[in-house]
């Protein structure tokens, strides 16, 4: 069996993790988070990318359907979450397993947060369990893959 491979994908304000408002989402940074992860599935392959910019983040899923390879997506897209109908298109574009993941329990927030416009076009969603929601993630695409879903 080949190796499974996975794409990380974070968007706008991850990058500040560890100094960015800790009460809320710790004082892990993305880098530990990235690392973390690689530790808890040594047998999966991960590619992980941050990025601050919307267009960005359409073009990795673009590049991710068009190279292939890859069993699918998790994706913290940050507050593109609540707004971006062109992140959820292209969600839809693309034939990749999305499992959309906040470390934050978005329904536990501000009303704005409760509504996410790219759930419904993503395989799931994991909300509120920190660092752990990640790894939950992983198990996710990986029982999808086993399970022959959506892919
Ligand atoms: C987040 C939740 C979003 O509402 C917020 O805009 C983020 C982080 C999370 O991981 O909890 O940037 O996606």
């Amino acid at each position: 069996m080949s190796q499974h491979r996975i794409l990380v994908l974070n968007g706008p304000n991850l990058s500040r993790l560890g100094k960015r408002e800790p009460a809320i989402y710790g004082h892990t940074t993305l880098e530990e988070i990235n690392v973390g992860i690689k530790k808890a599935f040594p047998d999966i392959a991960f590619d992980f990318f941050q990025t601050e910019d919307e267009g960005e983040l359409l073009e990795k899923l673009f590049q991710v359907e068009d190279e292939g390879g890859c069993i699918g997506v998790l994706l913290n897209a940050g507050a593109l979450t609540h707004y971006s109908i062109a992140l959820r298109d292209a969600i839809s574009a693309v034939g990749a397993a999305v499992v959309e993941v906040h470390l934050s329990n978005i329904y536990a927030r501000e009303e704005f947060r409760s509504r996410s416009v790219i759930s419904a076009v993503c395989a799931g969603v994991v909300s509120g369990f920190g660092e752990e929601s990640y790894h939950l993630g992983v198990r996710a695409l990986v029982s999808l893959r086993e399970q022959g879903g959506r892919q």
